[in-house]
């Protein structure tokens, strides 16, 4: 059975089988979530954010996943190379430090020229 995921804030969808993580789901609709133990559940750096009303479709966290994130999994947190997907579903992907960081940076510079 394929399920459909909706990432945000990108806004891009993806029919996956059911049982794909949403690691491999993100990748074939063309989404970057960082990695460095390529689905391990070592690195942490996977992480994505999914609403409660979403939650149930993402699987039940392995043991793995729940002694690396611990009480995040409470915040929605889940690591996208151990989650499931179950049914059709949305996922918001954290926005990049480094592209944060910029984004913020121009915010200021436009309040500030708007100010002059
Ligand atoms: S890819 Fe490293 S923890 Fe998920």
């Amino acid at each position: 059975m394929n399920v459909q995921i909706m990432f945000k804030p990108s806004g891009r969808r993806v029919q996956v089988g059911q049982g794909t993580s949403l690691l491999q789901a993100a990748r074939k609709a063309g989404v970057y979530i960082p990695t460095r133990c390529d689905g391990k559940a070592a690195c942490l750096m996977c992480k994505v954010q999914i609403s409660p009303e979403w939650a149930e479709f993402a699987g039940q966290p392995s043991d793995a996943e729940q002694r690396k994130l611990g009480p995040l999994l409470d915040e929605g947190i889940r690591l996208s190379c151990q989650a499931r997907v179950q049914g059709d579903m949305q996922v918001t992907v954290p926005e990049d430090r480094l592209k944060a960081a910029i984004r913020r940076q121009l915010e200021r510079q436009a309040m500030d020229d708007e100010l002059w």
